[in-house]
């Protein structure tokens, strides 16, 4: 056991969110399949495309940092995905498979907006302000896709159910 430096944070939270990414535009791909409410599917097929983008930022930030880019399995984001397999697997698509695939998306980006708050503030802790930047993009567009699900959500048509 060795204690862990900021730097070690930093890079662990950078691989973890990097690996969570991949599994994340594989993700939205397959919830796009899966709905069926035509905004839904486009939206899906919109963060797919953001997903790609915030990839490419964060091989910029592996770069700004001076490390090759590399993944550590995030099994947090792993479990959520699992369990939205094995809803899928048993149901069929319609209005509540819809609705699920929101709420599944809402966690997923929970999670990814907390990754970002973090490590945007260790890379201002460190002094680096290209990395900060890079990272709060992806922030704030993640932020932006959770208000846009949450307002799915809570405009949710439940009389469809
Ligand atoms: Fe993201
Ligand atoms: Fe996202």
């Amino acid at each position: 056991m060795s204690t862990a430096s900021l730097d070690d944070l930093f890079e662990h939270e950078l691989e973890d969110i990097y690996f969570a990414e991949h599994e994340l535009t594989a993700a939205y791909e397959q919830m796009a399949e899966a709905s069926t409410d035509e905004d839904l599917v486009a939206f899906f097929e919109a963060h797919v495309e953001e997903t790609g983008s915030h990839i490419e930022r964060l091989v910029d930030v592996f770069e700004a940092t001076g490390e090759a880019p590399q993944t550590e399995e995030c099994e947090g984001i792993e479990g959520l995905l699992t369990e939205w397999e094995e809803f899928t697997a048993d149901h069929d698509p319609g209005p509540v498979h819809d609705y699920y695939n929101v709420v599944t998306a809402m966690k997923t980006e929970r999670y990814e907006q907390t990754a970002y708050e973090s490590l945007v503030a260790l890379a201002s802790e460190r002094g680096d302000e290209e990395a900060m930047d890079l990272l709060k993009t992806n922030l704030d567009e993640d932020e932006e896709t959770l208000s846009d699900l949450a307002e799915m959500a809570r405009s949710f048509d439940y009389d469809s159910l």
